[in-house]
């Protein structure tokens, strides 16, 4: 079986800012298996076109920075091998329902702001709770927070979620899916209350449960699972008060 010959070039589409202008193609080489589609964005910087716009930090998919939509899905520019993508065009843009900046730099406000919307931050009881239950492994609500637990805020299930861009109030999935974690944390002070944002029309009884949230999440946080059980949280108890 003759072996295929590695891509060592690309042509990298990249969408430039305003919205609507067509991309602009840049040729790139790709040195090895391991370039990362952040390479190839870098290259143009520094060779082709200093004026390029797009954000990264860490280089590790630990900060979240450069989520971006490769080849029409969300992902870490990071993180994404050019050679796992398989095609001689790499087509790169701006993640989707977010206001655009500047080429691939949106505005994550609107996705930080589901949070704040949401309440979705911690609060302890008052005093703090001495005795807390211990969730031994295996333990159900345990296992659940483990698997939901991870995110590092991305923004790349919002992009996705056909509700976040249909519906401008939607919290979306991230948010919700932190909602469910301390909806389950027993030193939170409002525990299962929390959950009465997630009864509205901005919540999650507005999830079709599609799962490209889950589908695009780098950290594989199961986001269409946690939507699940919070539907479940939101059928059987009662969260008024
Ligand atoms: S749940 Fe996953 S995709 Fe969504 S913001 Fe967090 S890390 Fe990103
Ligand atoms: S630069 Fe931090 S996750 Fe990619």
């Amino acid at each position: 079986m003759p072996q295929p010959t590695p891509i060592d070039r690309i042509t990298l589409e990249v969408a430039r800012s305003p919205k609507g202008d067509a991309p602009v193609r840049f040729e790139v080489p790709v040195p090895s298996a391991a370039s990362r589609v952040l390479d190839a964005l870098l290259y143009v910087r520094h060779h082709l076109d200093p004026s390029l716009g797009f954000r990264y930090a860490c280089r590790a998919g630990m900060c979240g920075s450069c989520a971006v939509v490769i080849n029409g899905k969300e992902g870490l520019a990071c993180q994404t091998t050019v050679a796992s993508l398989g095609t001689r065009t790499v087509s790169v843009g701006p993640l989707r329902s977010l206001p655009v900046q500047k080429d691939l730099m949106v505005d994550m406000k609107p996705f930080f702001d589901s949070f704040k919307r949401a309440d979705a931050a911690f609060r302890p009881t008052e005093p703090a709770r001495r005795s807390i239950r211990t969730l031994p492994p295996g333990d159900p609500d345990r296992m659940l927070i483990e698997r939901q637990n991870g995110c590092i805020t991305c923004g790349a299930c919002y992009s996705a979620c056909e509700w976040s861009a249909s519906r401008p109030g939607y919290l979306g999935p991230a948010a919700l899916n932190r909602l469910l974690m301390l909806s389950l944390d027993e030193r939170d002070a409002k525990g299962v209350r929390r959950l009465a944002v997630a009864a509205t029309d901005a919540g999650a009884l507005r999830c079709h449960a599609l799962g490209s949230c889950t589908q695009v999440c780098p950290v594989e946080v199961p986001v269409r699972e946690g939507m699940q059980r919070l539907k479940g949280l939101l059928a059987t108890r009662d969260i008024e008060g």
